[in-house]
């Protein structure tokens, strides 16, 4: 890897454009790469005079700032850092009181981690194939039929659900309002929410842990084969185990990160087959292929677009000064497609290899669901493929307003079944 200079081409108030660009702009919502590749480009470590915040676009610098202990989450306010003042502090309030692993550093992030990173290892997660193809059949049932169906609500959504909420223990009959709620409540991840979408994260937030409160205390008197039951029992060789608080908070955050960002590669990753049906073809072809074209759609349309982290003490990023305090915002989506990292970074292939996209982050708060949301990729595009002798897109898809999260509104499409 050849190194790249971050000082800049284009002047520091031309970044800030681009970069407000991508957070708020409609060009940005539809398509972000030509403006990450400008500010890549451009200016690759970019320290915004009109926010204070570090946006990062370079592949090694982002890895780099998400592997530094020197960055984490502070008291800073982080994501919200371009809300205004008051929103953003609210909104960095909510992530330290959610007392979970994700907004939390060491040593509490280790040791919350700890406590239930056992139930996600690569042998753990692959004892649930045969139970995934289970959960995906029924839905794809629906696809099949004759009518063009949205599969972003037919598949996308209900998949993952059904298999965090059989993980974690959430009865059928109770997973379909996370939907809204886990939706909801990502306002607290993006950069810029508004102060009425913060207040509906904090109303679905409640209602959550309020669910969660009554399921604990249900499973603590009847326990089952659920996480939830395991997480309650969990008691590591000191004695350790979650009180009340973080066994909810963790089923919360399990719930939130664990399908909204695989409800966004399934029909992220279903679009990049659509619109590459030669790749389509080929997947078709050679099965053993399928791992490999679930970390292309990841790094492709990566359903996680930034991640941001708050420097702890005075620090550097590639050599210059960054006081403690600051935010800094890594531009997944911008590193999925650095040219120093990926050869023709905008081809879309489904046999790319070396392929290390940053789409699950890095460092500490590397994805705990990584090894499962690959598999559940794995499983849903072999068993689509599998069924469906044609996929075709039956309208031009729409993409979310949010930032953080990348994903469509909806995707109709029309399948027919293969003989
Ligand atoms: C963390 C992405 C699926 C559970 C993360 C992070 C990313 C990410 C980027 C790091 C956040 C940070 O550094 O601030 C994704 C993507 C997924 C996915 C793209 C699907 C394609 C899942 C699933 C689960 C899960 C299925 C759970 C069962 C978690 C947890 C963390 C996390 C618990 C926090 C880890 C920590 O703070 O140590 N995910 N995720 N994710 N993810 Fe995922």
């Amino acid at each position: 890897m050849t190194s790249r200079s971050v000082v800049g081409a284009i002047s520091a108030e031309e970044a800030d454009e681009v970069v407000f660009e991508i957070l708020g702009g409609e060009t940005g919502r539809a398509d972000p790469y030509p403006l990450y590749r400008r500010l890549r480009e451009g200016r690759p470590v970019h320290s915004s005079p009109s926010t204070g915040v570090w946006f990062v676009s370079d592949y090694g610098v982002a890895k780099q700032v998400l592997h530094d202990p020197r960055f984490g989450r502070g008291e800073g306010s982080m994501m919200g850092a371009l809300a205004d003042a008051e929103v953003a502090e609210r909104s960095g309030e909510m992530r330290r009181s959610s007392r979970n692993m994700l907004f939390a550093d060491p040593p509490d992030h280790t040791r919350l981690r700890g406590l239930v990173s056992r139930a996600f290892t690569p042998r753990r997660v692959e004892e649930l194939r045969p139970r995934l193809v289970d959960l995906v059949d029924p839905l794809l049932d629906v696809v099949a039929g004759d009518q063009e169906v949205d599969l972003l609500d037919a598949v996308a959504f209900r998949f993952p659900v059904a298999v965090i909420g059989e993980l974690v223990g959430v009865p059928e009959a109770d997973r379909d309002q996370f939907r809204t709620l886990v939706r909801a409540s990502t306002a607290m991840i993006e950069a810029s929410p508004s102060a009425e979408a913060l207040a509906e994260a904090q109303r679905s937030m409640g209602e959550m842990s309020d669910y969660f409160h009554d399921l604990v205390a249900r499973r603590r008197r009847e326990p089952s084969g659920d996480l939830l039951s395991a997480m309650i029992a969990i008691e590591d060789a000191d004695g350790d185990r979650l009180t009340e608080d973080e066994l909810v908070s963790t089923a919360i955050l399990l719930f939130g990160a664990g399908f909204e960002t695989t409800t966004n590669l399934i029909g992220n990753g279903t679009l990049c087959l659509l619109r590459h049906p030669d790749q389509m073809a080929r997947l078709r072809d050679d099965p053993s292929l399928l791992l490999s074209a679930v970390e292309e759609m990841l790094r492709f349309e990566s359903p996680v677009q930034l991640d941001a982290r708050s420097a702890l003490v005075d620090a550097e990023v590639a050599g210059r000064r960054v006081e403690a305090g600051t935010s800094v915002v890594t531009f997944l989506g911008a590193a999925n497609r650095d040219p120093q990292v990926f050869a023709e970074p905008d081809v879309f292939d489904v046999a790319r290899s070396p392929n290390s996209p940053l789409s699950f982050g890095w460092g500490i708060h590397h994805c705990l669901g990584a090894h499962l949301a690959r598999l559940e990729g794995e499983v849903v595009f072999g068993r689509m493929l599998d069924r469906f002798a044609r996929i075709d897109l039956a309208e031009e898809p729409v993409w979310r307003q949010s930032i953080t999260l990348r994903g469509l509104e909806g995707l109709r499409v029309s399948a027919v079944i293969a003989p």
